[in-house]
């Protein structure tokens, strides 16, 4: 009886730390995901061709390779573990308040903080996808090749003031995602020695910020500096 109580508890305790490994790895994974998707971004700055052939490279790329089938299953698999955390968060909260005499205190590895950001993130998401993978499929011509002029849809989409705000706020979102996501995935993957902790503070801190003042330059610069049409 005992040693069944045992066995039971063990596994329960491997699939937790599975979990949280799992949770770690994809919160990774997609963070790679956003710097990489930023930096592509930035050719934007470098006109129609650049950006619209860049993309157009990573687009078919995408589409033929395991990186359209990676990223959506670590987009799938960490707001479905973050779901159950989070139920399981509730309960244990639940518990703790009817325990509140006895002194247990539940801490999360993740702050409370993180479910409301990633609900936000992937409103965004999904606004983000609508928009520009599945928007308006205007063509241009290089050469004798005819690609997606995605460089017209995204200075189109950021003409609108409303739309550069959005973009504004969810990317902060986002910012504060990365700093406090980067830091509990580095720990929830083992790193989380105190005499590690500043490192990894810094470490986050600096990559979120990286990626959001990247981000958030794209909207304001269409906005500002370049009119509808112009290539
Ligand atoms: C303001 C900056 C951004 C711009 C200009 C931008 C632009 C684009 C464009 C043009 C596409 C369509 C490419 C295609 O047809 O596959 C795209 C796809 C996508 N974007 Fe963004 N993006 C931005 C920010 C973000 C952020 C912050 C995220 C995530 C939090 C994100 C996530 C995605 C995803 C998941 C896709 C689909 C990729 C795929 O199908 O492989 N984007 N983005």
């Amino acid at each position: 009886m005992i040693k069944e109580h045992v066995k039971a508890s063990s596994s329960v305790w491997w699939v937790s730390i599975l979990k949280k490994y799992l949770m770690g790895l994809t919160g990774l994974g997609l963070a790679l995901f956003v710097l990489l998707h930023m930096l592509g971004n930035l050719f934007i700055f470098a006109g129609d061709k650049a950006y619209n052939l860049y993309m157009h490279q990573m687009v078919n790329m995408e589409a033929s390779s395991i990186i359209q089938v990676g990223l959506l299953s670590a987009f799938l698999l960490h707001i479905i573990l973050a779901f159950i955390l989070s139920v399981k968060n509730y309960f244990s909260r639940l518990k703790k308040y009817a325990r509140a005499a006895s002194g247990w205190k539940a801490t999360a590895w993740y702050q409370k903080g993180l479910i409301a950001q990633g609900a936000v993130i992937l409103v965004f998401v999904i606004l983000h996808l609508i928009t520009f993978k599945f928007g308006v499929h205007y063509k241009i011509n290089y050469g004798n090749e005819e690609i997606r002029d995605l460089f017209r849809l995204v200075v189109e989409a950021f003409q609108n003031p409303i739309t550069v705000v959005w973009y504004i706020v969810a990317l902060l979102v986002l910012f504060i995602h990365l700093f406090h996501g980067l830091s509990s995935s580095f720990q929830s993957l083992g790193l989380n020695h105190p005499r590690f902790n500043k490192s990894i503070k810094g470490i986050s801190l600096v990559y979120a910020v990286l990626v959001t003042v990247g981000y958030i330059s794209l909207p304001l610069y269409v906005f500002l500096f370049m009119q509808e049409g112009a290539g």
